[in-house]
C-alpha cells in the first residue's frame, strides 16, 4: 500500500544509513511493495522512485522531468555546468552529436587491443602479488589508464590523468570532502590542459574527441569553451566512478560462487551474458535525478513542481514484476535488455559501449590469468548515489 497524499512529506527511508552488501537492496525490496514512491528528509528533502515502471515512465518524459536543475541527489556543489548531463534537449543535443561517433562498434573494435593490453598489465601486477584489495589494486587505477588512451594523451598528460583520477575516485567514495575538492580542481586543470593542447595542435576530429568538441557548431557558433571543458570533465568523472565500484562487486560475486567462476573461465563466450546480468543485479549508479516542471501524482503521491526526484535504477533493476526471482543471478534472462543500468532517453549513457568493453575485457583477462580466486577479508561498501564495493580483499592463485 502506498502512503496517502499528505501536505507534510513523510520520512520514508534514510539514504545515509550505514549499509552492508545486502541491506540497501533488502530495504528497496520492501519499499517497492510498501512505499514505491518514497520521500526522504535527507539533504533538504527529496523523492525517490523504486519501481521499474515509474522510473521508466519518468525517463520517457524528458520534457516534463528535466535534468538541468539537478542531475543527482544530493545536488553537487556547482563548479560549473558540465554537459551533457547538466543540460536538457535541445541544448544537450550538440554535445551528444559530438560524443556519439566516438563510441561506435567500429571505434570500440579499434580500441580493444589497447584496452586489453592495459587491462592485462594492471591485472597481472595484482595477480603476481597473490591478490590483495582489488579496488585499491586495480579498479580505482584502471579508468585513468583507459582515459589516457581514449583522449590520445601524450605521456605527461597521461600520467596526470591517471594519478588524479585514482585519488579523486577514492576520495569521493571515502567521503573525504577536502580531498575531493582539491582533486576536483586538479581534474579541471587536466581537462584545461587537454583543451589547450588540442587548440594549439588539433588532431583529426574523426579521431579525437576533444578536437571534435572544439570544432562542433551549434546554431552557427562554436560550442562555448567553458562547456567543452565541462564536457571533458563530466566524461572523466561519470566514466570513472561506475566501473570502479562495479568491478569489485562482480569479482566478489565470482569469488563467492566458485562454480560460476569455473564455468566462465572454461566458457568465456558466456562472459557478455554474465556481464549483462551483473549490470542488472549490481547496478553501480544507484540513481540519477530529475525535477518535475509541474505538480505530478505518481502511484498516488503528490510531488510538487521543482522537488527533486531520485530515480533508483538499482531498485528498478530488481523489480520482481519485471525480473522474476530478481535477487538471483540468472544467466541469459530472456528480458535482460529491459535493465536500465545505463539509463534511458536522451541522457542514456554515452559511454555504454566503452563501459561494456572495459568490463568484458576485465572479466576475460582476470579469469584467463587466474586458476582461482576467493574472498580474503572484510568487504567495504561505497555509498549513495553509487552502489557497489569500496574494498574487496581477494586471494588469487595464478593460472
Ligand atoms: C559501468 C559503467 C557505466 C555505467 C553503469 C554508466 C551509467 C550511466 C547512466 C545510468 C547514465 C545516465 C544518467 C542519467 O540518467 O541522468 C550515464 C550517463 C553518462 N555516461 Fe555512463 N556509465 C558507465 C560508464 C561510462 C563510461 C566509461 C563513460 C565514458 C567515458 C560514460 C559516459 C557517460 C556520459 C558522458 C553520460 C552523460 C550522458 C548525457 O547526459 O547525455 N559512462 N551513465
Amino acid at each position: 500500500m502506498n502512503r496517502p497524499d499528505t501536505a507534510v512529506p513523510t520520512d520514508d527511508f534514510d539514504p545515509l544509513a550505514t549499509e552492508d552488501f545486502d541491506s540497501a537492496h533488502a530495504e528497496y525490496r520492501q519499499l517497492r511493495t510498501r512505499c514505491p514512491v518514497a520521500h526522504s528528509n535527507a539533504w533538504n528533502g527529496f523523492w525517490a522512485l523504486f519501481r521499474h515502471a515509474d522510473v521508466v515512465a519518468v525517463l520517457k518524459n524528458p520534457r516534463l522531468f528535466i535534468t538541468s536543475v539537478q542531475n543527482v541527489v544530493p545536488k553537487v556543489a556547482f563548479t560549473g555546468r558540465r554537459p551533457p548531463l547538466h543540460l536538457d534537449p535541445p541544448e544537450h543535443t550538440p554535445y551528444r552529436q559530438a560524443l556519439n561517433p566516438f563510441f561506435t562498434a567500429a571505434k570500440m573494435e579499434r580500441l580493444e587491443p589497447a584496452v586489453r593490453r592495459i587491462t592485462g598489465e594492471l591485472l597481472q601486477e595484482f595477480i603476481d602479488a597473490g591478490g590483495g584489495d582489488i579496488c585499491s589494486g586495480f579498479t580505482h587505477r584502471y579508468p585513468g589508464y583507459i582515459f589516457a588512451e581514449f583522449f590520445n594523451l601524450p605521456p605527461d598528460l597521461g600520467l596526470a590523468i591517471r594519478e588524479v583520477t585514482a585519488i579523486y575516485d577514492r576520495a569521493l567514495q571515502e567521503a573525504d570532502d577536502d580531498l575531493v575538492r582539491e582533486t576536483s580542481l586538479q581534474l579541471y586543470e587536466v581537462a584545461r590542459r587537454i583543451i589547450a593542447m588540442r587548440k594549439a595542435e588539433p588532431l583529426d576530429p574523426a579521431d579525437d574527441v576533444t578536437t571534435a568538441l572544439l570544432q562542433r557548431r551549434y546554431r552557427g557558433a562554436l560550442l562555448p569553451e567553458d562547456l567543452v571543458l565541462g564536457t571533458i570533465r563530466q566524461m572523466i568523472v561519470v566514466g570513472m566512478i561506475a566501473p570502479s565500484v562495479f568491478i569489485g562487486t562482480m569479482l566478489l560475486h565470482l569469488a563467492r560462487h566458485r562454480e560460476l567462476q569455473d564455468e566462465l573461465r572454461s566458457r568465456p563466450e558466456l562472459i557478455p551474458a554474465a556481464l549483462e546480468e551483473y549490470l542488472r543485479l549490481f547496478t553501480p549508479y544507484r540513481g540519477f535525478a530529475r525535477t518535475a516542471r509541474a505538480d505530478v501524482t505518481i502511484d498516488g503521491r503528490r510531488i510538487q513542481k521543482d522537488e527533486p526526484i531520485a530515480l533508483v535504477y538499482a531498485s528498478a533493476n530488481r523489480d520482481e514484476t519485471v525480473f522474476p526471482d530478481s535477487e538471483r543471478f540468472i544467466l541469459n534472462r530472456p528480458n535482460i535488455s529491459e535493465h536500465i543500468a545505463f539509463g534511458l532517453g536522451p541522457h542514456r549513457c554515452a559511454g555504454e559501449p566503452l563501459a561494456r568493453l572495459m568490463l568484458r575485457v576485465t572479466l576475460e583477462e582476470f579469469l584467463a590469468r587466474t586458476h582461482s580466486f576467493e574472498p580474503a577479508g572484510e568487504v567495504r561498501m561505497t555509498r549513495w548515489p553509487e552502489w557497489g564495493t569500496l574494498a574487496v580483499p581477494l586471494s588469487v592463485t595464478a593460472a
